[in-house]
């Protein structure tokens, strides 16, 4: 079965509704696909020491590699914002480590307005482990 970037977009926003965010009240959902057509979603979930909040991007991109998947076709991030929101630097690298830079990543706001970007463009000349 073949996923649409509607029901991708959509399943980034179902994923928000389970954000743990009792700190911020800001929710995050995030969608991403797998090479192989497969969906992994996640949320942003808060901690009181706030460092330890795990935005819902790296959220869906750790499930996916806890469970064995590496190669990836596709981010959404829903914020439940007029304007879309963009990925924060620590996730843009994780983003880097494990996506290739012509990946799409789709922005999506409250009113299901999406811009599309690229890793690449998120996060240019980028760190990588050279050795
Ligand atoms: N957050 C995400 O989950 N993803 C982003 O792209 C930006 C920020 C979360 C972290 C925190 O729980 C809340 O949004 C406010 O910063």
């Amino acid at each position: 079965m073949t996923i649409t970037n509607h029901e991708l977009f959509e399943s980034a926003r179902t994923a928000s509704k389970n954000a743990y965010v009792p700190y911020s009240h800001f929710p995050v959902g995030a969608s991403l696909l797998t090479e192989d057509g497969t969906l992994f979603t996640g949320c942003n979930i808060e901690n009181a020491s706030f460092p330890l909040t795990n935005c819902g991007e790296r959220t869906a991109i750790f499930k996916a590699i806890s469970e064995g998947h590496q190669h990836f076709s596709a981010l959404a991030v829903y914020g439940e914002t007029e304007d879309p929101i963009s990925p924060c630097g620590a996730c843009r690298q994780v983003l880097v480590e494990f996506c290739q830079p012509d990946m799409p990543v789709y922005l999506v706001s409250k009113s299901m307005d999406v811009k599309t970007t690229t890793v690449g463009e998120l996060l240019p000349y980028s760190f990588k482990n050279l050795s």
